[in-house]
């Protein structure tokens, strides 16, 4: 019988693989190296919604540089076969609490369920580290994100300068929760006794 967490994080890996995916962290060794894929994915994306939401603004190299609190354990990035970036996270701890800085995924690559496995992913990853909450600020205009997120348990926290909405949500509870959609969709049937408690 597999821990809790091997269960999670073999069952994002094994999905993944099927989709013809890898998911990795993003530590100090991957940023030197792929430093320029990483901004250009990422400035892509901004650049795709510049006029769109006020705060998405091109990021500096040193952002991408700064490992801020523990950003180095809990960033992750999700590669194709020929290890394009698909989907790029970064993730620091603020406090007791793990925040989310930014989740971006290759718009060719949309709807396909990574942003559903990394979360499934990074929630483990928190657990398995004794956090219990994740945050994060989004557009108030990002609808599609914001539905995504309160659908796998985030909630309204506060507002911030009339633009961004703080979601918080429990690791657990998002976890529980993103597995079961992620079940329904895919019409699996995976019982809960293939691990121990
Ligand atoms: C939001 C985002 C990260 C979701 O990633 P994803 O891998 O496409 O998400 P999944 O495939 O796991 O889930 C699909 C869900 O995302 C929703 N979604 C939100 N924004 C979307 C977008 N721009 N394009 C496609 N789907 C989007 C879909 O409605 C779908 O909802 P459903 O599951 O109820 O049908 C991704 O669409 C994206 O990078 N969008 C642009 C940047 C952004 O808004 N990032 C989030 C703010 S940090």
């Amino acid at each position: 019988m597999k821990s809790e967490s091997s269960f999670y994080h073999d069952f994002v890996d094994q999905e993944l693989v099927k989709k013809g995916f890898t998911i990795k962290l993003i530590n100090e060794d991957y940023i030197a190296t792929r430093i320029l894929d990483c901004i250009s994915f990422v400035n892509g994306i901004l650049e795709e919604y510049q006029n769109t939401y006020n705060l998405w603004t091109p990021k500096p190299r040193e952002w991408f540089l700064n490992p801020m609190i523990r950003k180095w354990e809990f960033s992750l990035v999700i590669e194709d076969l020929k290890n394009q970036i698909a989907l790029f996270n970064f993730t620091s701890v603020y406090g007791e609490l793990l925040h989310n800085h930014c989740t971006y995924v290759n718009r060719n690559l949309r709807g396909l369920g990574l942003a559903k496995l990394h979360m499934l992913k990074i929630c483990q990853l928190g657990l398995d580290n004794g956090f219990k909450k994740y945050e994060g600020y989004w557009d108030k205009h990002n609808n599609g994100s914001l539905i995504l997120h309160l659908k796998m348990g985030f909630m309204i926290e506060s507002f911030r300068k009339n633009e961004q909405l703080l979601l918080v949500g429990d690791l657990l509870d998002i976890r529980n929760k993103v597995f079961n959609i992620y079940e329904k969709e895919n019409s699996y049937i995976i019982k809960s006794d293939l691990f121990d408690k």
